[in-house]
């Protein structure tokens, strides 16, 4: 038996509010892994109070102490990986990272986004359904490769766009899918069953040819047997 704990780093600039997500999991010991360091390029991320209450490790770099975006990087990248994670979360991490600090970590680094990608990488998804008219908007919570919300999607969770729907209300209906969907996928991927293989994501060994959905039960699915809410 492999006793040894999945280690997470994660990585936000804000609210925290998926950060808080995968602690409660851990807490209630539905995570399948420990969180063991949160970093931030913002001081005043609200994210690492509450990493502080839950007595994680935490670590702020001022992007403004570096001379451009590669030193940066490699310097938070050589201090998270100090902390010796298995897997490194991007969970509202606000930056787009230098390719040369991204490339040890492919296939060990994620990030969640507020968009069915690939649709939508980028800033203002929300508004960007609403204004596509789409009737199906969502998460996506994929690997990270050098391609701005570019990389592999593991999963996704859907919501049905109301026609009264604005950006601020669609927001705030996605918010706890996409926190079931973050817990789901590291749940997945601590348990080993999600890898990154030949550029394509894998489960339990076998490659998949659409993304995982996230049912209502918070599990993930292979599409032809997501139980729709
Ligand atoms: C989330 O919507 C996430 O998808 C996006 O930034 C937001 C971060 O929210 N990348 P929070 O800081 O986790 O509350």
């Amino acid at each position: 038996m492999n006793l040894e704990p999945f280690r997470i780093a994660v990585l936000i600039s804000g609210r925290g509010s998926n950060l808080q997500a995968l602690i409660a999991a851990q807490r209630e010991g539905r995570l399948g892994g420990e969180i063991v360091l949160v970093a931030s390029n913002r001081r005043a991320a609200a994210g690492l109070l509450r990493a502080e209450e839950a007595g994680i490790d935490t670590l702020t770099l001022d992007p403004g102490a570096y001379s451009d975006r590669a030193s940066y990087d490699s310097a938070l990248f050589a201090r998270v990986a100090e902390a010796h994670p298995h897997l490194i979360v991007l969970a509202g991490f606000m930056r787009i990272l230098d390719p040369a600090s991204i490339a040890p970590w492919i296939g060990r680094m994620i990030n969640v986004h507020p968009s069915l990608l690939p649709r939508y990488p980028g800033l203002r998804t929300h508004q960007r359904a609403l204004e596509a008219g789409d009737r199906l908007h969502g998460a996506s919570v994929h690997f990270v490769t050098a391609e701005l919300d570019g990389g592999p999607v593991i999963a996704q969770a859907e919501i049905a766009v109301r026609t009264d729907d604005t950006p601020e209300a669609l927001a705030e209906r996605l918010l706890p899918r996409e926190h079931k969907l973050l817990v789901a996928s590291v749940r997945a991927l601590a348990q080993g069953r999600v890898r990154l293989h030949a550029g394509g994501v894998q489960l339990d060994g076998m490659p998949l040819t659409a993304p995982l959905q996230l049912a209502s039960d918070g599990e993930l699915r292979e599409r032809n047997q997501t139980v729709r809410e």
